[in-house]
């Protein structure tokens, strides 16, 4: 997304251990472009879904745990509160530490007030991502937010893109949201797992992600949980899997499916890689638009 002026003056006045700093602005002639702190190993998709070593689960949880506390910093610690509206894999970024920020506030829309829960907004964002209740009603909430970061969870357990291409030709296209419903149902959590993790997670940890990944896709923004909430829930994630207990989390609607084939179990974890390199100084810049 090309950075406008209004994405610098956004820039200018958050600050978070989880979103991608803006360091400066240069501008030669006609020429102006914005210099973010620069993010040496790429985009989480490069990761998750392109040839780079995949991560483990305790990773993945990990940076979602990071990149919702950047949401949720946008969304309850800045005055006035800011809705992202282009979460996706694309936009969240890693250092060299393999730590994730939120990048690309080219789309964020800034709440008029406190008080105030929605805009009314032209509908943007990308396709796949995209809330299907602010599509429809262009009324802009948190809750968008919380949505796409739902499809990004869901991305992070199966390695998937939010848009599953058909196999064959002449079927349809699934979104990730009907393709994991649909076999969750079932109770069968091992069918949609990424098997670049090799089987090497705690499948209570995975449960609880996908639990929450699929009420952050609830079709309503009011049945979904607030960033702050999805913090919560993923720290639980996070000591569930550290822990490696094997307690018994599954969402009560899972629950018979489950006992009934039994698929209870806990895995062993790889440490997760911290990447202790050196911290690069170099910085990321890019070309900024006129537009504001
Ligand atoms: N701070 C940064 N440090 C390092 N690389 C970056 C940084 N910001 C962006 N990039 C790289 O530039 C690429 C393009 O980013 P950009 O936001 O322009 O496009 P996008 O996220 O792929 O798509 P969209 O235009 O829909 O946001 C990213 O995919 C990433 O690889
Ligand atoms: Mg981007």
């Amino acid at each position: 997304m090309l950075p406008t002026i209004s994405q610098a003056k956004i820039l200018a006045r958050i600050h978070h251990k989880f979103l991608v700093s803006m360091i400066g602005y240069c501008k030669d002639g006609n020429c102006a472009a914005l210099v973010y702190e620069y993010m040496s190993e790429g985009t989480l998709d490069e990761h998750i879904q392109g040839n780079l070593a995949p991560f483990t689960w305790r990773q993945r949880i990990r940076i979602a745990m990071e990149s919702a506390q950047g949401l949720e910093y946008l969304h309850k610690g800045c005055n006035p509160p800011l809705i992202h509206r282009d979460v996706k894999m694309n936009n969240i970024l890693l250092n060299a530490n393999l730590e994730a920020k939120i990048a690309d506030f080219g789309l964020s829309k800034a709440l008029p007030s406190d008080s105030q829960s929605h805009i009314t907004t032209l509908v943007a964002g990308t396709h796949g991502y995209l809330d299907p209740e602010y599509h429809m009603t262009s009324q802009l909430t948190e809750k968008s937010d919380v949505y796409s970061f739902g499809v990004v969870l869901l991305e992070q357990i199966t390695g998937q893109k939010a848009i599953i291409r058909a196999l064959n030709q002449g079927s349809e296209n699934t979104h990730i949201v009907q393709w994991v419903r649909k076999r969750l149902v079932r109770g069968n959590i091992e069918s949609v797992v990424d098997a670049r993790m090799q089987g090497d997670y705690d499948l209570n940890s995975v449960w609880k992600v996908a639990d929450l990944a699929l009420k952050c896709t609830m079709p309503c923004g009011s049945q979904r949980p607030t960033m702050p909430e999805v913090v919560i829930k993923l720290k639980e994630c996070m000591e569930l899997e550290v822990s490696g207990e094997p307690m018994k989390v599954y969402p009560s609607y899972y629950t018979s499916q489950n006992s009934r084939n039994g698929t209870v179990r806990s895995g062993n974890y790889h440490t997760a890689n911290s990447g202790n390199g050196p911290a690069r100084s170099t910085i990321y810049y890019t070309a900024m638009s006129n537009a504001s």
